[in-house]
């Protein structure tokens, strides 16, 4: 990939009328608050406007890479070469209280969104009520907290692919399993329609506030981190196992494995996604030592 098909992009996204940036930091859009530059950021407000992002990133051969609330991820130091898809200004809310159906996009921001269905008396959304992700981003790796999982309550999905453009998904079509779906950088979410439950607002909030509070009380909350970092092996949690072998507190530069829950990494700002990376890498190891159990990482890492 040359300079040349990154600026022919850049010329194409121009003629278009769709909203981007040259070499755009992207700490300002990762929770971690940590990663280098974007060559170019495409913030398309519309599903067609997707498909003309997806269709000039193929058509110049550059690679594409989707971007939500940028929670579970990290992004190298020295930054990622080609566009990256911002879902951002994808964020209308649409809610028909008395069926239940939610019509959402990509971009709408996971957990305003479920206390708004929540205030609105619809029962579904607030186990997940701390996620901290944009809905195409929760959909897409089918994230989930308690006993909570996004993938039951999709009825459909609109999502668009290079190769067969624009394309409505509905759930028995949908392949969600632990943490992954049919979706990702090659089919990317653009809206989502929920099903939920009409229910009174007020038990529907005080179920919300109490998967709040769990959440406030076992994992680092109100600090920067990526979520957790390992998905949790078959029958065992990545969390206890890292704790176990003594792991808390361990620090690689200014990134810290969290004293709250040992599966966050969180830091004061001093640290780099390098440093981020080498604790991880130290972690896998030690617990692979200590307990014979090859942790895989859920956070995904762009290079
Ligand atoms: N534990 C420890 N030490 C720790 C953390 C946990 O001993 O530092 C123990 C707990 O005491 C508990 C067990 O491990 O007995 C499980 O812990 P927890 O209930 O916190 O759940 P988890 O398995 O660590 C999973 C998800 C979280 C989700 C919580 C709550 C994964 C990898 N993690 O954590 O999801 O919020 O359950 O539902 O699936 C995420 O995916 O980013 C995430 C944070």
């Amino acid at each position: 990939m040359s300079e040349l098909s990154v600026m022919a992009v850049a010329r194409g996204l121009e003629a278009a009328g769709i909203s981007f940036e040259r070499n755009a930091k992207l700490a300002r859009f990762t929770t971690i608050g940590l990663g280098g530059p974007a060559e170019v950021l495409a913030r398309p407000r519309s599903t067609e406007e997707i498909q003309t992002v997806v269709e000039l990133a193929k058509a110049h051969e550059v690679p594409l890479r989707v971007l939500g609330a940028g929670s579970n991820l990290l992004v190298n130091d020295a930054g990622v070469a080609g566009v990256v898809l911002h879902t951002g200004a994808l964020a209308h809310v649409r809610i028909d209280e008395e069926n239940g159906i939610v019509d959402a996009g990509a971009g709408c921001h996971f957990p305003s969104l479920v206390k708004k269905t929540a205030g609105c008396g619809l029962r579904g959304l607030e186990g997940g009520v701390g996620i901290p992700g944009s809905l195409g981003g929760v959909v897409t790796m089918n994230a989930g907290a308690y006993q909570f999982s996004i993938g039951p309550l999709v009825e459909s999905v609109e999502a668009v692919s290079a190769d067969s453009g624009v394309m409505t998904l509905t759930r028995p079509s949908i392949d969600f399993r632990y943490r992954k779906s049919s979706f990702g950088s090659d089919l990317i979410v653009a809206s989502v329609r929920l099903l939920l439950q009409p229910d009174s607002a007020t038990a529907v909030r005080a179920d919300l506030d109490a998967h709040m509070h769990t959440r406030k009380t076992t994992q680092p909350v109100g600090v920067k981190s990526a979520g957790c970092i390992f998905k949790n092996p078959e029958g065992d949690s990545a969390g206890r196992l890292i704790d176990a072998a003594g792991l808390k507190g361990l620090t690689v530069g200014g990134a810290r494995i969290s004293d709250v829950h040992a599966n966050f990494i969180v830091h004061d700002g001093a640290t780099t996604t390098a440093e981020v990376a080498a604790l991880i890498d130290r972690v896998r190891e030690s617990v692979a030592t200590t307990t014979q159990v090859e942790l895989e990482t859920e956070v995904m890492t762009w290079n």
